[in-house]
């Protein structure tokens, strides 16, 4: 059968995890504490008082959850790893029981032809650093957190040749150290503080780079999986398309921008005044150091925008219409093109590096139904939409190779705790059995035939 949204041959199908997530065993294998340990045991920051500490138990079942991802077809898994669990303190000593748990991982998954693609830090700071040094706040951040990628790029990069240095970045910098924090580790700090913030973890990710490549074979392939908010022009015409791609690197100037280009522009630098952060020659170059590819997450758009001449920057976000449709998790809207207009903007101004979807998906209320299958049609309808615009940026010849589903499993949510499920497959919390839902089915389909089904 001839399908009209057909990928290109080499198009990557995956599927994603986070450590603190998924593993459990908190408390096991020499683990040492995450500041995501701690802000759960803070009363009325997480939904149901909820924690991570046996989440869905991969930790002792990964044998069995890699042979489910086989099963699904995909050719990759994105995990992160725990950096507490591999450096309790986050720094000296590496715990061996550590390195024997993402070993077997690999090992599993290499034998499963399924290619391991490793996050560096998906926003479980070990505690001590926390404390010791202030975590993010600290430019010290980016000294450890290179000592850590070297080990990393040591133990396992015979068999793993991607890497992700950060999980989005505005989650743990702004959400966790700015002027208002939600996040852990809810450190509040000044508009100068929070942008230093920014800073020292766009320095972590360049020091990370030089310190993967220094200690690795040269055939990895080193990115990031970023989130930068998706700007829809509202109506496609060209002077909307501009003012759509202006805010967009408008809000790109302290993570993108630099990261690719290895400076501030001076937009930035003078819009932000005596609140810029401080930083010397030396940094901006490390933070220039190139990346392979370019991985973002998606989950909606941040706006549609229009040309006003009026405004700053001849740009204008559309009020949100009431009835725009959004998924059970409320924050995730429905706007695939989203995913084509980030890739777009991103390809057009750095035309190198590949692009991958390194997370879309959402969150929903699914159910057993009394013959014990999740009829998440809600989630198909949703991925599909989605996928559409992937297949529709690749069409356009911009290389967006490949993309994976958040998430494999349903996991712990983060603040929402286990009530937003956000699997292809269900988890019963009580037993820990997994079944997969109808978009299992679909994903599966769809990877089988290289198409959107
Ligand atoms: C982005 C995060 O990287 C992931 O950890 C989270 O579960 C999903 N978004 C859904 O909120």
């Amino acid at each position: 059968m001839k399908h009209h949204y057909t990928f290109p041959k080499d198009f990557l199908w995956g599927t994603a995890t986070a450590a603190y997530q998924v593993e459990g065993a908190a408390n096991e294998g020499g683990r040492g504490p995450s500041i995501w340990d701690t802000y759960c045991r803070m009363p009325g920051w997480v939904k149901n008082e909820h924690n991570g500490d046996v989440a869905i138990d991969h930790y002792h079942r990964f044998k069995q959850d890699v042979a489910m991802m086989k099963e699904l077809g995909v050719k990759a898994y994105r995990f992160s790893v725990s950096w507490s669990r591999l450096l309790p303190t986050g720094r000296g000593e590496v715990n061996q029981q550590g390195l024997d748990f993402y070993n077997k991982l690999i090992d599993e998954l290499v034998a499963a032809d399924i290619q391991p693609w490793m996050t560096l830090f998906h926003w479980d700071l070990p505690q001590a650093l926390e404390d010791e040094i202030g975590g993010w706040a600290s430019k010290e951040i980016a000294k450890y957190f290179g000592e850590y990628a070297a080990v990393i790029a040591r133990e396992f990069s015979d068999r793993v040749k991607h890497f992700m240095t950060l999980n989005e970045l505005g989650a743990f910098t702004d959400c966790g150290y700015g002027p208002s924090p939600m996040n852990p580790p809810l450190h509040i700090l000044d508009v100068k503080g929070r942008n230093q913030v920014r800073h020292n973890a766009i320095l972590a990710h360049g020091t990370a780079i030089r310190a993967l490549r220094a200690n690795a074979p040269s055939d990895i392939k080193i990115g990031i999986a970023h989130n930068p908010g998706a700007r829809i022009p509202a109506v496609a015409t060209e002077e909307n398309i501009e003012a759509a791609r202006r805010f967009f690197m408008f809000r790109e100037e302290y993570y993108l921008v630099p990261m690719m280009e290895g400076k501030y522009p001076d937009h930035y630098l003078e819009g932000e005044g005596d609140n810029a952060p401080d930083f010397t020659v030396e940094e901006m170059d490390i933070i220039g150091t190139p990346m392979d590819f370019i991985g973002f997450n998606v989950y909606g758009s941040a706006g549609y925008f229009v040309h006003d001449a009026t405004r700053p920057l001849n740009t204008r976000n559309l009020e949100a219409a009431k009835a725009h449709p959004h998924m059970f998790a409320e924050w995730i809207k429905v706007d695939p093109e989203s995913i084509y207009w980030v890739a777009r903007f991103i390809h057009e101004r750095w035309s190198e590096p590949d692009l991958y979807v390194t997370e879309n998906g959402c969150g929903c209320d699914d159910r057993l139904t009394t013959q014990g299958e999740i009829h998440d049609t809600d989630r198909i309808t949703y991925m599909r939409s989605y996928l559409k615009e992937v297949h529709r940026a690749t069409a356009e010849g911009i290389p967006l190779k490949g993309y994976f589903a958040w998430s494999m499993f349903d996991n712990f949510e983060w603040r929402d705790g286990y009530t937003k499920r956000f699997g292809l497959h269900y988890v019963n919390y009580a037993t820990q059995e997994r079944i997969p839902k109808y978009s299992a089915h679909f994903y599966r389909a769809s990877i089988a035939s290289n198409a959107v089904l």
